[in-house]
């Protein structure tokens, strides 16, 4: 564990690693911040890494790789067919989940799209504690649709549940009485519910949903990509599995589900992603998809250190010295935020620390994304990179309207092992800046708007000329002080 107990009572997120390894990261000016912001057509995902001072974009593919990752990748079988290298990825995995059957794909999304093309048929409708994105546009791209039927505390940014990414399951058995066991192609359970701020599923419910769709004939799909942090919630919040091994747990859970899928970018900090299953039948109609889709069987489009990597990675899991190094800093964030009035998505989740962009700038409205704007304006004040997850992330109703998002917020998200407790602070004491100062942040609107997942390569404008007068606050406030 790493929230170490100190002498006066209170606790401190403690890294449980050392580094013998760095990099370099710039602090530039803040003219030059707001250059770069609006060269990126105010879209954080368009800077270059390289005028980023702290990337809190996402923990995809950016957790920091142990030593014996590092180690194995040596040792990798470069073949196309029939290598070492992924036999030895396959059994860590069906050894850690029970499942029979491993399917390697490119990423998360490579998993989505080989699902939702086996199971989805055109009006039929994925039932889910809540969507992601590319989840999403995979389902629809198939001619299905979906259903949200997260639990009522899941929406409120602040709550004490513990367990906020639970499925409701009162309105799960709605759900399926009024859509039909023949029209659901599979009902989803998010670990770490993303988009609603890293929020984990409790054991308790995943037993029941599993025990509802096995008697109807539902499969039950799980989205293991964000599973470490949900495996450190459950140890920490559920007395029942305070001393249950992590390793009984992710097996408890691969019994309960009958697809498991992942982003190896996610889980098991490495890249890469893959699908298990005990069944037969839908193993087999997958299978014809990844040569089609991903690559060989036996690499699904991954390089082969990335899949030693991957395998080390996901035994890594199972130490909570490494699974709890998240959580415990996203803590951390949002008790900083919290003291400074910044509102902050609550209790605390995996992933990252997500800014309540709907009260911060409750001037701006949705069609104007007060989220986007805020990520932009943190951007300009810190060189710190988050992402926007609320309105401009969704994607527009058929007839043009906007679809204005549940939830409006910035994710700061904490690649695991990558940021210390000076950089937290850091970030916290810029956001009590904006925050003093939040009035001056104003609107954006779409100079370039794509269809699809547009939040990744849209363009904005600002809505007047704010990012220049917020940028002339903030110099004048730290007198030239980066
Ligand atoms: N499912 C979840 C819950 C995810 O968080 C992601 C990716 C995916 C699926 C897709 O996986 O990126 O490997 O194709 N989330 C990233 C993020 C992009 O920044 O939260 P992928």
């Amino acid at each position: 564990m790493s929230n170490i107990k100190l002498r006066s009572g209170g606790t401190i997120p403690l890294e449980m690693h050392r580094a013998r390894m760095v990099q370099k990261i710039n602090l530039l000016p803040v003219n030059e911040r707001l250059e770069k912001i609006q060269e990126a057509g105010f879209n954080t995902f368009l800077l270059r890494n390289r005028d980023v001072f702290l990337d809190m974009l996402t923990d995809s593919g950016t957790n920091a790789l142990s030593d014996n990752q590092f180690a194995a990748m040596f040792q990798a079988d470069d073949s196309y067919a029939g290598s070492e290298t992924f036999f030895r990825l396959e059994k860590v995995l069906v050894d850690l989940f029970g499942k029979k059957h491993f399917l390697p794909a490119h990423q998360g999304r490579a998993c989505e799209h080989i699902i939702a093309r086996t199971l989805v048929k055109p009006g039929s409708v994925a039932i889910m504690n809540y969507h992601f994105t590319t989840t999403k546009a995979h389902i629809t791209l198939m001619g299905g649709g979906i259903e949200e039927i997260i639990s009522d505390e899941g929406l409120k940014v602040k709550s004490d549940a513990p367990f906020k990414g639970d499925i409701d399951i009162d309105k799960l058995n709605e759900a399926i009485k009024r859509i039909g066991t023949e029209n659901i192609s599979f009902v989803r359970i998010e670990a770490g519910t993303n988009l609603v701020g890293g929020q984990p599923v409790s054991m308790k419910n995943m037993r029941e949903v599993s025990a509802i769709c096995r008697a109807l004939g539902i499969k039950l799909v799980y989205d293991a990509s964000l599973l470490a942090d949900n495996l450190y919630f459950i140890k920490t919040r559920d007395e029942e599995f305070r001393d249950v091994d992590i390793q009984e747990i992710m097996l408890e859970i691969g019994r309960l589900m009958d697809i498991i899928y992942f982003s190896a970018r996610k889980l098991g900090s490495s890249r890469g992603g893959g699908i298990l299953t005990s069944d037969d039948e839908i193993f087999s109609q997958m299978r014809e998809l990844v040569p089609l889709f991903e690559g060989f069987l036996t690499y699904g489009g991954m390089s082969v250190r990335d899949m030693e990597a991957t395998a080390v990675g996901l035994i890594e899991t199972l130490d909570m010295g490494v699974i709890s190094q998240t959580p415990v800093f996203v803590e951390a964030l949002c008790n900083e935020m919290q003291a400074n009035g910044v509102p902050v998505v609550l209790p605390p989740g995996g992933l990252g620390c997500h800014v309540d962009a709907r009260e911060f700038c409750n001037h701006i409205p949705q069609e104007e994304y007060p989220a986007g704007a805020l990520a932009a304006a943190l951007f300009i004040v810190s060189g710190v990179r988050g992402m926007e997850r609320g309105t401009l992330s969704e994607q527009r109703n058929p007839d043009g309207s906007e679809r204005l998002a549940e939830m409006e917020l910035v994710r700061l998200a904490l690649p695991r092992r990558v940021y210390t407790l000076s950089q937290i602070k850091f970030v916290a004491d810029r956001f009590a800046w904006l925050f003093e100062n939040r009035h001056m942040i104003g609107g954006l609107r779409f100079t370039d708007e794509p269809k699809v997942l547009r939040f990744f390569i849209g363009q904005l404008e600002a809505i007047g000329d704010w990012p220049q007068a917020l940028a002339k606050k903030f110099a004048e406030d730290f007198g030239g002080s980066l």
